[in-house]
């Protein structure tokens, strides 16, 4: 079943059913001004920080409500609707809308009782204020009178926290007043008498503006009580029944704003109006206001700017192959999510609920890989700032405050580090996930001068990102664990794991292996012979280590306790086989071939399902060992059994690294959110954007996903597309090329920027393989190999790839 359509042009997802299964959302805004919105105008709105800038309420876990309402009423037959089917929700056999979410903006389109609508919601361009822009059309042959109003459900307290639970002192702090065309709220508005910058236990008065352009208030309200009225909802508020929101004020108790205009509409006739919704103080508001006084104009060319300026992002990397899911995918979707996460890590969503005020190490260093081939100049600000979050002895703090003050940061070892963050000790993993990063970064850049630029450590300190990757690798050679291998510490990747202090884990073991042979590319540029051969000595060593002790005939092992446990051996009642050791120890170059073609072999048998492959297999249950936290979740789900998607990604690369592009694809199908818009019955989550799991087989609901946008999914998969499957695969002075596709496909092309050239990439395929290249023209002339040196490149660079 589906409840909607790719519109690849536009870049658009188009929602044609709005009783979609669960609240399907979009992202609005940037940092300055975040806005998460669904399809049925559920969600929120904040400044700055999800947790303390709240200014649009939602209540979690409550069927997505309340959200950016604007009610239709006709003043003759005072029928009423809303202009998305909820909150109303007119019959759909006589209400029939669209919802369109767009790069950065959504737009609902209504038709009910001879009236189209459309609704659009945006943040414009480098501005900290959303605009709910509204135009009605006159659809039939009578003249019409409409009152139309806009609700917004103010938080009263910016603390999104203290707004749902402290309601013993979060009810007195606001109240709202009413100036010509807006309702204003303040929090802590006895503070008004204060000096900017003057603060009375950390508070300030904090002013919200909800404003109405392009007709005049007919009437208002700013008391959510009054609004709605005891006993009736969002889907019946008094106020609207009655068609006048009696200009009623709140002083105390739960404010909102609620403004009505009426509408005049002849045959044929169309109207624009505009609510403006931030927070601001009275002056600004009325000048932005100002702005929007023909909001015809001024909406359309906002709107017009913020898809120039995504579609702009988008498309330094295109892609046209015979699978319209892994176009949609990689050209729009994938990359728009990928830019989400990058921008609001895992701080807002409707699963987040933006009390999380920091970056997750490992998680943002990998969010970062999922931009780079787009917009480079973006990943490497993040880099810079994830290597200030680096502490001197090599380790990643494994969170880092949004307020992060490079150089002056406690660590885990500091009690009030672990106080302020609750995490208490180093992860094993942190600062291995640099590796891939900064090299993908330079790679596709082309900027050697990144090595030696020098940048600051957390605590104190500062270093080359020369210096930064050698203490990376310093800290895991000063935490080894039993055998000599990178201990566990308080976990690796996966949060469920803890193999203990001392334990060790082959996922870890194989990220250092793989940053050693990175090191070693940024030493031979440095000319570090030392280096070399200590990289040399240490990776011999571990590789053997690793041969002889997590080799289990047809698998690699998860890992050893501290006690000693071996975890993930194919004899264990549970949990016997695991995906990520499998992708990674291909990833990280140390299986050897056998190795590699046996492991992959056995996830496609053991792990594999038509969704994607499942963590690990069987769930913990009954067998589970003391750090075993995933028995805690219910089997198939999450770290416990489910297919956590993330990992997918790792397994689409892995066997695109050796070449099997039929399964590589395959991976990516089984999970592709667009691959599975005709069964949204069962995937649950929006088929534009990734989730954090899908539930396996043990679930009785596999296959329904969870978690939506904000997962490192987003950039795992994206890598695993672009220098898997496409095969791009750039290094420090030119840009290798080596898909890996299905057998079917006879040809598909590529447009990629790439260092300020344009690239036209050809693929041909007449013979049918899954990966291999027979001959790469650039510019007519023919390369060795399929490497292209970043100074044959051209302005705009001709490419032919013959495969087979
Ligand atoms: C979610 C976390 O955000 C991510 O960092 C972690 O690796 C996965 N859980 C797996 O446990």
């Amino acid at each position: 079943m589906n409840y909607g359509y790719f519109d690849d042009k536009q870049r658009e997802y188009v929602i044609t059913r709005p009783d979609t299964p669960a609240p399907w959302a979009n992202y609005l805004g940037s940092p300055e001004y975040g806005a998460v919105i669904s399809n049925n105008a559920g969600g929120y709105s904040f400044a700055k920080s999800g947790a303390n800038g709240r200014i649009l309420r939602y209540v979690f876990n409550n069927f997505d409500q309340p959200g950016r309402y604007i009610y239709i009423r006709d003043n003759e037959s005072k029928d009423y609707w809303s202009a998305s089917w909820q909150p109303v929700g007119k019959d759909l056999e006589t209400y029939k809308s669209e919802c369109h979410h767009g790069t950065a903006y959504t737009k609902m389109l209504a038709d009910y009782s001879e009236i189209h609508s459309e609704a659009l919601y945006y943040v414009p361009l480098n501005k900290s204020y959303e605009v709910w822009n509204l135009k009605v059309t006159n659809t039939g042959k009578k003249a019409r009178s409409l009152t139309v109003t806009g609700y917004a459900e103010f938080t009263n307290n910016s603390n999104y926290n203290e707004d749902l639970v402290n309601l013993q002192y979060s009810l007195f702090i606001t109240r709202t007043a009413f100036e010509e065309n807006r309702i204003r709220q303040t929090v802590h508005g006895n503070l008004d008498t204060l000096k900017k910058g003057e603060m009375v236990d950390n508070k300030t008065a904090t002013d919200r503006v909800f404003g109405l352009a392009g007709a005049k208030v007919s009437s208002f309200c700013g008391d959510k009580e009054k609004f709605i009225g005891r006993y009736h909802s969002y889907a019946d508020p008094a106020g609207v029944e009655a068609g006048n929101l009696g200009d009623a004020l709140s002083y105390n108790e739960n404010a909102c704003g609620a403004l009505a205009a009426e509408i005049a509409l002849e045959p044929g006739e169309t109207k624009e109006i505009a609510f403006i919704l931030g927070m601001k103080e009275n002056e600004e508001a009325a000048a932005i206001l100002k702005e929007y006084e023909h909001p015809e104009a001024a909406c359309a060319k906002e709107l017009e700017e913020l898809i120039t300026y995504w579609h702009e992002k988008l498309s330094h990397f295109q892609v046209n192959t015979p699978s319209p899911e892994f176009n949609t995918m990689i050209n729009t979707w994938n990359a728009y999510n990928c830019f989400m996460t990058f921008i609001w890590s895992r701080a807002a969503s409707f699963i987040y609920c933006g009390l999380r005020n920091g970056y997750g190490y490992r998680d943002t260093v990998q969010d970062i890989q999922g931009v780079i081939h787009l917009a480079p100049e973006m990943a490497v600000d993040k880099i810079r700032f994830m290597l200030s979050a680096q502490v001197d002895n090599g380790g990643g703090l494994p969170l880092v405050k949004f307020t992060h003050n490079a150089g002056h940061e406690d660590t885990p070892d500091d009690a009030s580090y672990v106080k302020e963050t609750g995490h208490p000790a180093y992860r094993a993993d942190d600062a291995l996930w640099l590796f891939p990063t900064v090299y993908k970064y330079i790679s596709e850049s082309g900027n050697l001068d990144f090595i030696d630029e020098v940048i600051p450590f957390a605590n104190k300190d500062e270093g080359t990102v020369y210096e930064h990757l050698k203490r990376a690798i310093d800290f895991s050679m000063n935490h080894l664990g039993i055998h000599g291998m990178p201990a566990g510490l308080y976990a690796d990747w996966n949060d469920c794991l803890r193999l203990g202090k001392k334990g060790e884990s082959t996922f870890v073991a194989f990220q250092f292996y793989l940053g050693m042979t990175i090191l070693k590319k940024f030493a031979q540029y440095k000319q570090d012979g030392k280096y070399i051969k200590y990289l040399e000595e240490s990776q011999k060593k571990l590789e053997n280590i690793i041969q002889d002790l997590c080799w289990n005939e047809d698998r690699f092992i998860r890992g050893f306790t501290e006690k000693g446990e071996v975890i993930g051996k194919r004899t264990d009642p549970e949990a016997n086989m695991w995906l990520n050791p499998q992708s990674w120890s291909v990833i990280s170059g140390l299986a050897t071939d056998e190795q590699a073609d046996l492991a992959l072999d056995m996830v496609n048998q053991q792990l594999n399902t038509e969704f994607g492959a499942v963590l690990m297999d069987p769930p913990y249950h009954a067998h589970a060992f003391d750090g075993a936290l995933a028995v805690i979740y219910n089997q198939g789900v999450k770290e416990n059994g489910g297919i956590f998607s993330q990992s997918q990604g790792w397994i689409i690369l892995a066997e695109a690294l050796r070449g099997h592009g039929e399964r590589a694809f395959m991976y990516f199908k089984e999970n592709a959110p667009a691959a599975q818009n005709d069964k949204a019955q069962i995937r649950k989550l929006e088929p534009y954007c990734y989730g954090q799991f899908t539930e396996g087989k043990t679930s009785p609901h596999f296959g329904r996903s969870h978690v939506h946008w904000l997962t490192g999914t987003a950039s795992t998969i994206m890598v695993g597309c672009v220098e898997g499957i496409m095969g791009m695969r750039p290094d420090f002075y030119g840009l290798k090329i080596s898909p890996s596709v299905p057998k079917d496909w006879e040809s598909f092309e590529i447009e990629k920027d790439f260092r300020g050239n344009h690239l036209h990439i050809v693929v041909k395929n007449p013979g049918h393989a899954e990966s291999g290249c027979k001959k790469l023209l650039v510019n007519g002339k023919e390369m060795e190999g399929n490497y292209i040196p970043a100074e044959v490149m051209t302005k705009q660079t001709e490419v032919e790839l013959i495969m087979s």
